[in-house]
């Protein structure tokens, strides 16, 4: 990217957290072609850090966290150029979900479309309680194609995630936080302090601990019980060398809060 041009998506680091934040306010934070693999670079970076703790992804401005796929570069696309966009767009949500930190989607505006699959590939999820949020595909005349069909049942069960793709629905913060769409909702004055208080929530714990805990659910879904229990005690075992155990033994016994390392 020549040094001229805006990024389309910052890298902010603080300390022990990542934040992602989608640069295109002017147009929603819409996803084109070059945002998304920007993104794709910033979460490859991620992926191999073991100094980040977690990761928030969020949007600039506050009318939008993303308004999803750019609408206007996709009226000049060819077949083949769609095509290209949607397997890249889904591989992204893939990296999104495959990130071994905890990730936030910090929602302060709008997710409608990839906007809320994007959420969806994250593993918390806090609404700006103005804001609204839907897969809109269909009214589009396309179908979410970014693990929506897929992420949102799973979440929510097959018949809810049914009647908001099928009508296209854009939900209040409200009824997504009351169908489990999202953990939380605050009011936008508020919004910094709660997605700080959701970051810190995580950032208390010992980071080996919630990546292995990531890995024992996401790896754990579509097995059988036998072999999710089996998946689970691997992922334990990872945690029994690492000096952050001993750490938290010692400081329950000396009534003290743990001095995680990452190690
Ligand atoms: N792709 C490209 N541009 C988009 C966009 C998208 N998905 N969503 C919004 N924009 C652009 C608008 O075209 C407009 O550009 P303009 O200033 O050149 O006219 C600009 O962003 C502001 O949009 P506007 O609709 O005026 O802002 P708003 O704050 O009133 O409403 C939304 C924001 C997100 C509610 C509204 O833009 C919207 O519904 N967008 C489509 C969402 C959607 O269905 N996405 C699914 C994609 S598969």
């Amino acid at each position: 990217m020549p040094a001229s041009e805006t990024p389309l998506v910052l890298l902010h680091r603080d300390g022990r957290l990542a934040t992602l934040e989608i640069n295109r306010p002017e147009a929603r934070n819409a996803l084109s072609f070059p945002a998304l693999l920007q993104l794709r670079e910033c979460l490859a970076e991620l992926r191999e850090d073991s100094s980040v703790w977690a990761v928030v992804l969020t949007g600039a401005g506050d009318k939008a966290f993303c308004a999803g796929a750019d609408l206007k570069e996709r009226r000049s696309m060819s077949e083949g150029e769609v095509k290209e966009f949607v397997r890249n767009i889904r591989a992204t949500m893939d990296d999104i979900a495959g990130l071994p930190q905890p990730t936030i989607a910090a929602m302060n505006g709008h997710a409608f479309g990839g906007g809320c699959e994007m959420a969806l590939s994250c593993d918390l999820r806090l609404l700006a309680s103005h804001a609204m949020i839907g897969l809109t595909e269909t009214s589009l005349g396309i179908i979410p194609g970014a693990g929506g069909c897929v992420r949102l049942p799973r979440l929510v069960g097959a018949a809810k995630a049914k009647h908001l793709i099928l009508t296209a629905k854009r939900c209040s913060a409200e009824e997504a936080k009351s169908m489990g769409l999202v953990h939380e909702i605050a009011d936008a004055a508020d919004f910094a302090t709660a997605t700080s208080t959701m970051v810190q929530s995580l950032l208390a714990n010992g980071p080996l601990a919630l990546r292995a805990a990531k890995a024992a659910i996401d790896g754990s879904l579509d097995m059988t019980m036998d072999q999710a229990l089996e998946h689970e005690a691997s992922c334990y075992q990872r945690i029994i060398p690492t000096a952050d155990r001993l750490e938290a033994l010692a400081a329950f016994g000396a009534k003290r809060k743990p001095n995680f390392q990452g190690k």
